[in-house]
């Protein structure tokens, strides 16, 4: 059998560098292909603020000079190499582009940088000896490598049969500045800064470049894949992402289950599984709460929100029920999370005015957020569009309620409880009203001490699910070997007899488009 090669193209991947959940994507899922059949390799730049004890250990190999647009010519383009856990990664070095003490900053700067990226991605593979059989994209900032593989680098033998899949994290950032700044950076020729290609809106968008341009479109849940072709959740994308209905899926994510695991987790303070999840989340709440200095008491609700402080994570419905969410003293409220300062600000402010209540940890510590998986007994999640979420996953798997909006992948993850038949996982409400979430918040609060079986029922459905990354692996192997196989040579048209002959003249129906709401399935 002959090995498939994969390229993945990131701008970020943990363990190396980590801003969401982009970062736990690319870094799990290279390593859930079989290893005989698939070559899965990442690359990613070699920003200055990935730690040293990774640093040390890349190894260099090799340097050229790249141009691309007349804004960027002659550039220093270097590459690294480090192998870690049975994984080839590659690093783009360029201290101007990649220097920053963040990976992000400025967009325009950050335009300019992940310019520069996908030409030198593409640039670099026959120094490193690679040649995939397709480039997998991750996100906007590798948007134009799909654009260059079918316009500039499809004239070479060794480019011209890669192919390209381009997967949506989360199509609010898109990447769009003026044409004149993408044309001199990327050096693209006028042509491709039209309405159906580049252009968006007057300026040029890299995102688009690459959903036009890449052979497949994937994006993180079904339910999202279905929502991005409306224009409610489209982001100005939704016909184009129409237009390209068949070639779109919808892969949901999973999780590490090495990572997330209570029965083995180091960070919590105690391990529990399925058969002690009551007595070991409790333990991890008391234990918690003294180290938060929140009143210790095993039975009190504690709610929990770990998240990237955003718009996008329904913050807004928070702020304006709050105080009803706190009115009573039966409640416990827990933030870990950085973000928009108004956020920040918000629940800063809370936790002054409701010391007993709530905590506030306006930080980002793995080790703090695996001890509130573990402590609280639901998950506060109201997004107003959520591709797939990877924190409602967690929290099932140590034993933690979500309580969720019905959108994207939480839609396709969360079962809302259903009291009569004694079904369901988690609570969830439909349209982004700060009330409906109310309503659920103290649904949810009613269960916990009112029906404490029902409860622990929901528990051990929950810890039982499986989101490992196993499932997902396997759609994107069926993608993958999809494009990798030649379509079968056409039968050869057989003699029409004469009475059929007749028949195929009538002009037939067109073929009924049953993907055109669902989006296309795996
Ligand atoms: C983005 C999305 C999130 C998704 C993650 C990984 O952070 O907002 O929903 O789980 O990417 O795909």
């Amino acid at each position: 059998m002959t090995m498939k090669k994969i390229l993945f193209a990131a701008s970020e991947c943990v363990p190396f560098i980590k801003t969401g959940g982009l970062a736990d994507v690319v870094g799990a899922l290279p390593k859930a292909f079989d290893k005989n059949e698939y070559d899965v390799r990442v690359i990613i730049p070699n920003y200055a603020c990935i730690p040293e004890k990774y640093q040390s250990e890349f190894e260099y190999v090799g340097h050229f000079y790249m141009s691309a647009g007349y804004m960027l010519q002659w550039v220093y383009v270097g590459v690294m190499k480090y192998e870690y856990e049975g994984i080839k990664y590659y690093f783009i070095d360029n201290k101007t582009h990649f220097g920053g003490s963040q990976p992000y900053g400025n967009i325009c700067w950050d335009i300019e940088n992940f310019c520069f990226f996908c030409k030198a991605v593409l640039s670099v593979l026959p120094m490193i000896d690679f040649k995939p059989d397709i480039i997998h994209c991750h996100d906007w900032q590798t948007g134009i490598i799909p654009v260059y593989i079918k316009t500039e680098f499809a004239g070479s033998e060794f480019y011209r049969d890669i192919k390209t899949v381009m997967t949506i994290h989360n199509l609010r950032f898109q990447g769009v500045w003026d044409i004149e700044y993408i044309r001199g950076l990327t050096g693209l020729p006028d042509y491709l800064f039209t309405p159906d290609k580049l252009e968006f809106n007057k300026g040029a968008n890299m995102l688009k470049g690459g959903l036009v341009y890449a052979d497949y479109i994937t994006t993180v849940s079904k339910t999202y894949a279905r929502e991005i072709q409306w224009a409610y959740y489209g982001e100005g994308l939704d016909g184009l992402l129409r237009a390209r209905n068949h070639q779109l899926f919808g892969i949901l994510n999973g999780i590490d289950y090495s990572i997330y695991d209570p029965e083995t987790d180091k960070k919590i303070y105690k391990n529990y599984g399925l058969k002690d999840s009551r007595e070991g989340k409790a333990a991890n709440k008391t234990a918690l709460q003294e180290q938060l200095g929140l009143p210790v008491d095993k039975d009190k609700y504690m709610v929990g929100i770990i998240s990237r402080l955003t718009d996008q994570k329904g913050f807004d419905l928070i702020n304006c029920v709050i105080n009803e969410i706190l009115a009573d003293d039966d409640i416990q409220l827990v933030v870990i999370g950085t973000g928009e300062e108004r956020y920040e600000n918000m629940f800063k402010h809370y936790a002054w005015v409701y010391k007993d209540r709530v905590s506030a940890n306006i930080l980002y510590s793995d080790d703090l957020a695996h001890k509130l998986y573990a402590a609280a007994d639901s998950l506060l999640i109201p997004s107003a569009f959520e591709p797939c979420g990877l924190t409602q996953l967690i929290s099932f798997r140590y034993g933690t309620l979500p309580i969720v909006r019905e959108t994207g992948g939480l839609k396709d993850t969360v079962i809302p409880l259903n009291e009569y038949d004694n079904t369901g996982d988690g609570f969830s409400f439909t349209n982004y009203n700060a009330h409906d979430m109310l309503h659920v918040i103290e649904y949810s609060k009613e269960i916990y001490y009112n029906k404490p079986d029902m409860w622990q029922d929901m528990v051990k459905r929950g810890m039982r699910k499986d989101y490992s990354w196993s499932a997902s692996t396997e759609k994107y192997m069926k993608l993958y070997d999809m494009m990798l196989t030649p379509p079968p040579a056409p039968e050869p048209e057989p003699e029409p007899k004469a009475e059929e002959a007749s028949e195929e003249k009538q002009p037939k129906a067109p073929a009924k488009n049953v993907d055109a709401v669902e989006g296309a399935q795996l």
